[in-house]
């Protein structure tokens, strides 16, 4: 049993982790534990100190030391004297924010629940257990459902948490947080990962200070500046050492982590939808359902924790024909043509990516409507003839006859003024009356919060899938999202119109992709502006970035890799200067750099000079040998490419048999030692071959492999180890 309960005790046990709570004698429901498995109930941790300035609740009587300003909480309300951030914030009776959350229940169930209108993870029935608990309140009669759905063999809690008004007038909610989770002991740093468009999802990792310290979005996306999943990891721990806890929230709107380090030391996490951009209002009767958190710990360092995080959301997260098969290898025509096409230039480009071997052509921006420039066209998505003559059917036909599949450029959430759609509803966009909408890319945003937007949207997109044979889509999205208001909803409701639109794009992605199970969906918001456990229910891959620089990819990687899986990361090979930083890197560089994800190019492939196609074939065929060992191995990085002069990192097959090593080395320098870098996860005992030499698992481990002498800036290097004392 994952779940068991004792003495008022809960125990949610996996393979390597405890996770405890207590009901204690007030009805207050204490957090325990959170790390290794310790065969012991931890409530002797528990300290009651005197603290002057912290209350205690009424019923505590003249027990002053009893404080829920002091207590480890499992999920806190605000206004119970309790002044750290709260996960739960509701005004109710008398408009007072006051809630005193007490244990009324508890239900164990087999499988995982499933959380209304969100995404969450799915597994087997016998792969996971729930624990139901309910709270009350009983002056308002909120009742809180904090749900944990246990999957032990992949050491992952996922937790998620519903309010239900049990009351009979109307509660406003101004928080619900998926997570909050007290640590009374240790010294912690935090590993966020901030960004812009063209550098997401930087890592970056700071000591817990006294205070609060958070991360967040407020852009309607979970945004390039920050990323909804954070790490707490104690001082000292490193890769491969050390305790650490994730949290990734399967959220796509905007949200906020906040971790707070209290007066006695305590670490509070708190996670969830962005408090700043939401509200809501509950009727009598009503539940409303906050998104899911994925939880996991580690005691030997974070590179197994992000392992966990890999295995349970491509495993448990992303669904679907391609969660698992190998994907086609892309070109895409943006960095190539920008706007500037026609089917001819196109079909160029396609034959001589079919002669190397490329599986699929994606026609990225620019084929529908009035659509020369990001100015004009958003939201008119019929073909553009005077750019493909003959319409797409014929393109396509033609494509597939060249033994190419096609693939198609989407965004469908965004319109632009001058365009037939927003001449016909102008009603239909973001913005708020009486005032000038704020335009960005020169585009408005459609108002996914209103049914009748994404009815229109289904039939749309939907109806060019069924037209014709489209086997991939590309779902972009250009832009944050503020001036919130919606035309469709009374004004008391407008500020829950942030979260309706992230359910009304769900809703949308769930019934395109349930249609069109044999489209390869990847998303898009401006490369990596939505990259997260939400959006990859859907889609499988992510265009991690519009920087397609080698040099900074492997910085945005690095970052990506520490929640998501490599399968999810979209990554191309592209033209030289780059388009984003003006660099040269070598071509065997950029391919190094690109393997470490989903692969593709965007590049005008009749640009290339001398041996290039060649080499960009030979890239091809390599890549298609190693991908289920990229996208199916254990993911190990070996350097942190921030601190050193290199970035690498190693793939090992699920037997351990083979390893693929790849890296850049950042500068070159003459009259220096080569390079030496110390592999990771392979058996120590073990033997493997290298470039027709042998050496033990041990050796690569502690002495590392000698790299090649450096030769330019931004040197690619990739090495195939075969375990040789077992076959
Ligand atoms: C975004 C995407 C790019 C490309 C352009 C087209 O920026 O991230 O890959 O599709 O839009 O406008």
């Amino acid at each position: 049993m994952a779940i068991s309960v004792e003495k008022g005790v809960f125990n949610l046990e996996t393979s390597n982790t405890l996770y405890q709570m207590k009901v204690d004698g007030f009805g207050v429901l204490n957090h325990l534990w959170y790390g290794a498995k310790t065969d012991c109930v931890m409530d002797y941790l528990l300290d009651y100190p005197g603290v002057g300035f912290s209350g205690s609740p009424y019923e505590a009587d003249n027990q002053r030391t009893y404080s829920l300003d002091t207590l480890p909480l499992e999920y806190a309300a605000e206004g119970e004297g309790g002044f750290r951030v709260p996960a739960l914030s509701a005004e109710n009776v008398g408009g007072s924010r006051a809630l005193a959350l007490r244990f009324r229940e508890y239900r164990i169930q087999k499988g995982k629940y499933r959380i209304e209108g969100l995404p969450s993870v799915y597994t087997g029935e016998d792969e996971a257990e729930t624990l139901e608990i309910v709270l009350q309140d009983s002056v308002s009669q909120i009742e809180v459902l904090l749900r944990y759905g246990v999957l032990p063999q992949k050491d992952i809690i996922t937790r998620s948490v519903t309010v239900k008004n049990g009351g009979d007038r109307r509660i406003m909610l101004r928080r619900v947080h998926s997570l909050c989770l007290d640590i009374p002991y240790g010294e912690w740093e935090w590993v966020h990962f901030h960004g812009r468009h063209t550098m997401e999802r930087q890592a970056e990792r700071l000591p817990v200070m006294h205070g609060v310290q958070q991360s967040g979005s407020g852009r309607g996306l979970s945004s390039h500046q920050q990323n909804p999943s954070v790490l707490l990891c104690e001082k000292g721990c490193t890769e491969d050492s050390g305790f650490c806890i994730g949290a990734a929230l399967m959220y796509s709107g905007g949200f906020q982590t906040q971790i707070e380090r209290d007066q006695l030391d305590q670490v509070r996490l708190v996670m969830g939808i962005d408090p700043g951009t939401f509200c809501w209002a509950l009727e009598p009767g009503e539940s409303f359902h906050a998104p899911e958190v994925i939880l996991s710990c580690s005691d030997r360092g974070m590179g197994e924790l992000s392992r966990r995080f890999h295995r349970v959301i491509r495993e448990n997260v992303c669904r679907g024909k391609f969660q698992f098969s190998g994907r086609p290898v892309l070109i895409n025509n943006w960095e190539a043509t920008y706007f500037d096409f026609n089917e001819e230039k196109i079909a160029k480009i396609a034959k001589q990516a079919a002669e190397l071997g490329i599986d699929m052509m994606v026609l990225d921006d620019g084929w529908f409507g009035k659509r020369d420039s990001d100015i004009s066209g958003l939201g008119d998505w019929v073909v553009n003839e005077s750019k493909i003559r003959g319409g797409l059917g014929q393109l396509i036909e033609r494509l597939n006859g060249m033994g190419m599949k096609f693939g198609l450029w989407f965004e469908p959430e965004s319109v632009s003024e001058d365009s037939d759609l927003f001449r016909n509803h102008p009603e239909w966009v973001i913005r708020v009356p009486g005032r000038d909408p704020v335009r960005s890319r020169y585009q408005l945003v459609l108002d996914l919060s209103n049914p009748e937007v994404v009815e229109h949207l289904y039939r749309t997109v939907g109806g060019i899938l069924r037209r014709y044979h489209i086997e991939y889509v590309k779902w972009d999205m250009n832009r944050a999202i503020c001036d919130w208001h919606s035309s469709a909803l009374p004004p008391d409701r407008q500020m829950e119109m942030p979260h309706r639109y992230v359910l009304g794009l769900y809703s949308l992605l769930e019934r395109l992709t349930g249609e069109f199970p044999d489209v390869l969906f990847e998303g898009c918001c401006g490369g990596g502006g939505r990259f997260d456990a939400g959006m990859l229910h859907y889609c499988p891959q992510i265009w991690c970035s519009d920087n397609t620089d080698a040099h900074d990819r492997t910085l945005i990687q690095y970052g990506t890799s520490f929640f998501y899986p490599i399968s999810a990361v979209g990554s191309h090979v592209s033209a030289v200067p780059n388009h984003q930083t003006g660099r040269t890197a070598s071509l065997k560089a950029r391919g190094t750099v690109a393997m470490a994800g989903s692969f593709g190019y965007e590049l005008d492939l009749n640009r290339l000079i001398g041996e290039e196609k060649a080499e960009v074939a030979q890239q091809v065929k390599e890549y298609k040998g190693y991908q289920k060992l990229i996208h199916g191995g254990r993911y190990y990085r070996l350097t942190n490419p921030f601190e050193g002069n290199m970035a690498a990192w190693a793939f090992i097959s699920p037997d351990g048999r083979e390893a693929l090593v790849q890296g850049i080395v950042y500068r070159a320098a003459s009259n220096v030692l080569r390079g030496r870098l110390r592999l990771a996860g392979l058996e120590r005992e073990a033997r493997y071959r290298v470039g027709g030499k042998v050496y033990t698992g041990q050796a690569l481990m502690t002495g590392g492999l000698l790299l090649p002498w450096t030769w330019g800036d931004d040197m690619g290097f990739t090495f195939f180890l075969e375990r040789i004392d077992c076959q």
